[in-house]
């Protein structure tokens, strides 16, 4: 019998949506107020916040900002019109791309308007139906949906495990030796949920044994780590393994937009291919003339990224030697894990919001196991040892009442009515 296809949603809003009446404006969707800072405006209340990806501190720092005023003022928000291959192409998109390639150690870049559906495409354009994909199971979804469009085989490995990331190489060649094709071997330099670095060195030394390409999501790792900045590849000192170099603006640059970099071939090929980018508009200037600025600076001032490490540090140390679980984190992400039901950690977050001034975000099932909270910290170069300090007075707090069991007694009427 045939159905409305409206049906299936009336009844079921989905594993996030249907929290959507308890949570939405508070734990989802909350509306984050004033500039982009340490301390913002969460519901008319001041907050430190530890839930912005702003690493360098670059979204409000006065020579950006003059320089995307200016950008506004000299080209508006439409130009350049057209998709790059038409009408949208311009010097700057060009310069930014030459700046890009030499500061990621690579011969050629291209801009992507969003890191989310340009990474899609460059999966999508690398691969064909004879070729096969081997990648972490927990890589962040923009792969999973570029690795949804291909049309040949494709095996995940358990996460960071090397052994079985081997195994299926071994299934992956036999498996090519067969239909002729290549391997695309896919990891992120960063997890942005754990924080653990991709085994980069590891996965890079596998190629004395198979032959494949690498493909890095590096968002979290370029502008954090590494010497110059250039990210998790320099970090572990395997950039020149990487074939295809992936890293967004929407992090450490303070920006939107994205590129990929490789051998020039690869991405003369790409800029062909890349079929986010062949039809959709160019990047605007705006954001090309920031990222330009922002570049420079990443360039010019380390003492963004060495603050924002003493912060990390700073931050992590302090809440290991309070004893709380920190998991596997080698980067700024700093995630703290905490045993509780869903309604136990939307008690605790609230009292670190509205008793502490404490804003961070939380993740709950089915993003990690069940009976797991995991409050997500990202700090910042903006952050400073005070803020450090007043968080971790917080957090003592709220653990020691998480295991006396006030969280539970507060939302036992929560929980009853959704059935936990
Ligand atoms: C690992 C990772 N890859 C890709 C993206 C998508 O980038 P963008 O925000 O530029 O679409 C994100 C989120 O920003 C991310 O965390």
């Amino acid at each position: 019998m045939m159905r409305d296809l409206f049906e299936k949603i009336y009844k079921d809003k989905g594993p996030l949506g249907k929290w959507a009446s308890q949570a939405e404006g508070y734990f989802v969707f909350p509306k984050l107020e004033g500039m982009i800072s340490n301390r913002m405006k969460f519901q008319g209340k001041d907050v430190i916040t530890w839930s912005i990806n702003d690493y360098l501190g670059l979204a409000n720092h006065p020579e950006v900002r003059k320089v995307d005023a200016e950008a506004a003022n000299d080209y508006g928000s439409a130009y350049p019109m057209g998709a790059r291959m038409m009408s949208g192409h311009t010097s700057l998109h060009e310069q930014l791309q030459d700046e890009l390639a030499e500061f990621v150690s690579k011969e050629s870049t291209y801009l992507l308007n969003f890191g989310y559906q340009g990474i899609m495409s460059t999966i999508d354009a690398l691969v064909g139906k004879d070729d096969i994909i081997v990648y972490d199971v927990d890589s962040h979804a923009c792969i999973i949906d570029g690795v949804r469009l291909h049309m040949g085989k494709r095996f995940t490995y358990k996460h960071n495990d090397i052994e079985s990331l081997e195994k299926n190489l071994e299934r992956a060649t036999k498996m090519a030796e067969h239909t002729g094709g290549g391997i695309l071997v896919i990891s992120e330099g960063v997890f942005g949920m754990r924080g653990e670095q991709g085994k980069l060195k590891e996965i890079a030394a596998l190629k004395d044994k198979f032959n494949f390409r690498f493909l890095v999501d590096d968002a979290h790792g370029f502008g954090t780590l590494g010497k110059t900045g250039a990210g998790a590849g320099e970090e572990q000192g395997v950039q020149d393994e990487i074939d295809v170099y992936f890293a967004t603006f929407a992090k450490s640059m303070a920006s939107t937009g994205a590129f990929i970099a490789a051998d020039k071939e690869i991405i003369d090929y790409l800029k062909y291919n890349l079929r986010s980018q062949m039809f959709a508009k160019s990047l605007q200037m705006q954001l090309v003339k920031g990222a330009l600025k922002r570049l420079d600076m990443i360039r010019t001032m380390p003492e963004l990224k060495e603050n924002l490490w003493k912060i990390v540090n700073a931050l992590q140390s302090g809440l290991r030697e309070s004893g709380f679980d920190l998991g596997t984190t080698q980067s700024c992400v700093t995630p703290v894990y905490l045993k509780g039901s869903i309604p136990e950690a939307m008690a605790l977050v609230k009292d670190l919001r509205e008793n502490y001034g404490i804003f961070c975000s939380i993740v709950v099932y089915p993003v990690i196991p069940k009976g797991l909270i995991l409050l997500r910290l990202i700090p910042t170069s903006m952050h400073t040892l005070e803020d450090v300090d007043e968080t971790l007075k917080a957090f003592s707090v709220i653990r020691e009442r998480l295991e006396k069991g006030v969280y539970k007694r507060l939302s036992a009427s929560v929980a009853a009515a959704m059935g936990e």
